[in-house]
């Protein structure tokens, strides 16, 4: 229809998405075949059927990793990023600033000489080859605890040059961001950019956190800063930046209770900086109704302008918005920010 054309042609950045969340099925499956790795479907349909299944963020986590032990080769990091780049731009992104969980890779003994040049090479060819720009976030997974995110921090050192930024991500409750304020210190005095996961399913505290004793440039998710006005009062003030996935969050039943009035809360009744997008593509799709392919930005968009009424004007926005929350520098966000309007 006519929103769903008009958000397709929007310029936006993406800036939460996790490379190991847009590996689709087939590809599951092809990188399976090539490496020799067991998969727990018996193939890509049985896959993408569980895709619908899941009651909380634990339980997507374990698919999510099941699906990315796939990955061994420089070469299937490189496919599944420039697949994505790929798609990205396909849906009007003109910028990416894209999730890796290193430990992830580490854990099953795919080291860093292996998994980031193939993410590198993708995100370097990107400008030439799809016409957007890209870089890379380093995530540390909260399940791991502190330890093993700050010898992962030591382990990336040199590769440095190729990392943009670092965030948190993974298992939420239980593993508040205060375990995380030497790691962030640190991450700060080495020049990179810092972000979090916070609020998706755990509290506002956790959000307060993040904004306080992390240092955080962004919140990725935060929708539970609502619970504190407060708070919300503070992020206002800050022109803090949430990095809201709307259909992550419906998936995963991340609000109890109605999560259309949450968003529609979030863009319509505060003046928080809010950015649309896909989290985990490859895993979250638009209910049926949704007029677009997949789970990837656009049907974010679309499901987001549904539940809570948004016309161009606050879509064009919101598209504005993920180019000001970006981490491109003035001119260049300049240039996009007047691409939009
Ligand atoms: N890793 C990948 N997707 C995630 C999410 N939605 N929350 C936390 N960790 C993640
Ligand atoms: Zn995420």
């Amino acid at each position: 229809d006519r929103l769903a054309a008009f958000i397709a042609r929007l310029p936006k950045a993406e800036l939460h998405v996790h490379v190991e969340g847009t590996l689709e099925p087939g590809m599951m499956f092809e990188l399976a075949e090539r490496n020799g790795v067991e998969l727990p479907w018996p193939d890509p349909a049985a896959a993408a059927a569980a895709r619908a299944q899941y009651t909380c963020l634990e339980d997507f986590l374990a698919a999510y990793y099941a699906g990315m032990s796939v990955l061994r080769t420089t070469r299937d990091y490189k496919q599944l990023a420039d697949a994505y780049l790929a798609r990205a731009a396909a849906q009007g992104v003109r910028h990416a600033e894209v999730f890796f969980d290193p430990q992830a890779h580490l854990e099953r003994g795919v080291p860093f000489s292996t998994f980031l040049p193939g993410l590198a090479a993708a995100v370097q060819a990107a400008p030439q080859r799809h016409g957007l720009t890209a870089s890379l976030i380093m995530c540390f997974v909260r399940h791991l605890g502190p330890q093993a995110a700050a010898d992962t921090l030591e382990q990336a050192l040199p590769h440095l040059p190729l990392i943009c930024g670092v965030g948190l991500d993974s298992s939420e409750l239980g593993h508040p961001p205060h375990q995380y304020r030497a790691l962030f210190e640190r991450a700060a005095q080495l020049g990179l950019h810092r972000v979090a996961h916070a609020g998706e399913e755990g509290p506002a505290e956790y959000v307060a956190e993040a904004v306080s004793l992390l240092g955080v440039e962004r919140v990725d998710h935060g929708l539970h800063c609502l619970d504190d006005p407060q708070l919300v009062e503070r992020l206002e003030a800050m022109r803090m930046p949430l990095t809201v996935c709307p259909l992550s969050n419906l998936q995963l039943q991340v609000y109890k209770g109605c999560l259309g009035e949450k968003l529609t809360q979030l863009v319509r009744d505060t003046r928080l900086v809010i950015t649309v997008n896909s989290d985990d593509p490859a895993y979250f799709l638009p209910p049926s109704k949704a007029a677009c392919s997949g789970g990837y930005v656009n049907a974010n968009y679309l499901y987001l302008a549904e539940v809570a009424g948004l016309d161009e004007a606050a879509l064009a926005e919101l598209a504005a918005n993920s180019f000001r929350a970006s981490f491109l520098g003035p001119a260049a966000k300049e240039a996009h920010v007047a691409e939009v309007a």
